[in-house]
């Protein structure tokens, strides 16, 4: 699959997740596996352009390529100023979020409160693709409610705006992450689509991921939380995808080296104490499904310095080999 003039190396997207897919979680997906990872969303207003976390955001320090950096907000202009501040600073494709249900997003009448407007749409798709040279792409739901699902309509506004690639996740903003994702509507839109589209919602195992390719004919796949902990997923779909056949479990050495690499990523990114924070759920997530796992999560969220966080991870895995 091609984005502009990035060929993917696989479909295999990770999620933009918003406290999750900083740096250093994009850059363990995209080497175990994933073939393009999307950045958490960057505010469009330019007085938050300085803040401690808009700044981290926009650091893309060693990450390969392509660089996709996701943009939300609701007023084109902005967006447009946002979508060419990021592309001065490295962005290489301009994601627009349109399908985060988050109420801090929505009540501004952004991520996917969008759909319910498809003029706004139109005019947002437009101002931002006329102001970078890079390629758009657009993150959606299937529609604002189960009984307004345009995704087929937002589909085509894109196109028409020059869009390169459409995300969708199925479900509605209305259904927030309640129920079961539905992919006929993908399905729908696939058929007709001129670009690129890949499916996302509720792909948990590499067997899903090749139902949800099949049931959507999708272009790729797109995975959020079953990834969370598990960056390693995506080599298993490749494989499965590949061969048919389920890889072998990572090994436990692999994970703890994962593990520790990520933890000393964050320490970089975030500072000691911060870092030691925004470790603990990557901690969690990790262990949640090993022996001890959930004990040694609630003991691992009282240590507060880099040093002792990262021992107590060593300390546990030594343990579990034993
Ligand atoms: C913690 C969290 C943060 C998210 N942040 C964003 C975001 O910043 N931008 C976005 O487009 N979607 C965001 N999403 C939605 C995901 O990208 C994805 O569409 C959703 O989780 C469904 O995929 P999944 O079932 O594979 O998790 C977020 C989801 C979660 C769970």
């Amino acid at each position: 699959m091609r984005i502009g003039p990035y060929a993917l190396p696989n479909t295999l997207a990770v999620a933009p997740m918003a406290g999750v897919t900083d740096r250093p979680f994009r850059q363990l997906c995209k080497r175990l596996g994933a073939g393009y990872a999307v950045s958490e969303m960057v505010g469009s207003d330019p007085r938050l352009r300085h803040t401690a976390k808009s700044r981290r955001r926009i650091d893309h320090a060693g990450e390969v390529a392509p660089i996709a950096v996701q943009i939300a907000g609701a007023d084109p202009a902005m967006l447009a100023d946002a979508a060419r501040y990021n592309a001065d600073l490295g962005a290489q494709i301009i994601d627009i979020n349109m399908g985060c249900p988050a109420k801090k997003v929505c009540n501004v009448f952004a991520g996917s409160a969008l759909l319910e407007d498809e003029a706004l749409v139109a005019r947002i798709l437009e101002a931002v693709v006329k102001a970078v040279e890079v390629p758009v792409t657009l993150k959606i739901r299937t529609g604002p409610c189960p009984e307004r699902r345009n995704a087929l309509s937002i589909a085509r506004i894109a196109e028409a705006a020059g869009v390169q690639m459409l995300a969708i996740h199925g479900r509605t903003r209305a259904c927030a992450f309640r129920g079961q994702a539905e992919y006929a509507t993908i399905a729908e839109v696939k058929s007709r689509a001129r670009i690129p589209v890949i499916a996302n919602g509720d792909v948990e195992t590499p067997e899903e991921a090749k139902r949800v390719l099949e049931a959507t004919g999708a272009d790729g796949i797109m995975v959020g939380r079953a990834a969370q902990g598990r960056p390693w997923l995506f080599r298993e779909i490749a494989h499965f995808l590949a061969t048919g056949t389920s890889a072998a479990p990572a090994p436990l050495a692999e994970i703890r080296a994962v593990l520790l690499e990520h933890l000393e990523g964050l320490y970089a990114l975030y500072g000691e104490e911060q870092g030691t924070r925004v470790a603990r759920k990557h901690i969690g997530w990790t262990v949640r499904a090993l022996p001890g796992g959930e004990e040694f999560r609630c003991a691992a969220v009282r240590i507060d310095s880099a040093v002792a966080q990262h021992a107590a991870v060593n300390d546990y895995f030594s343990r579990l080999a034993a």
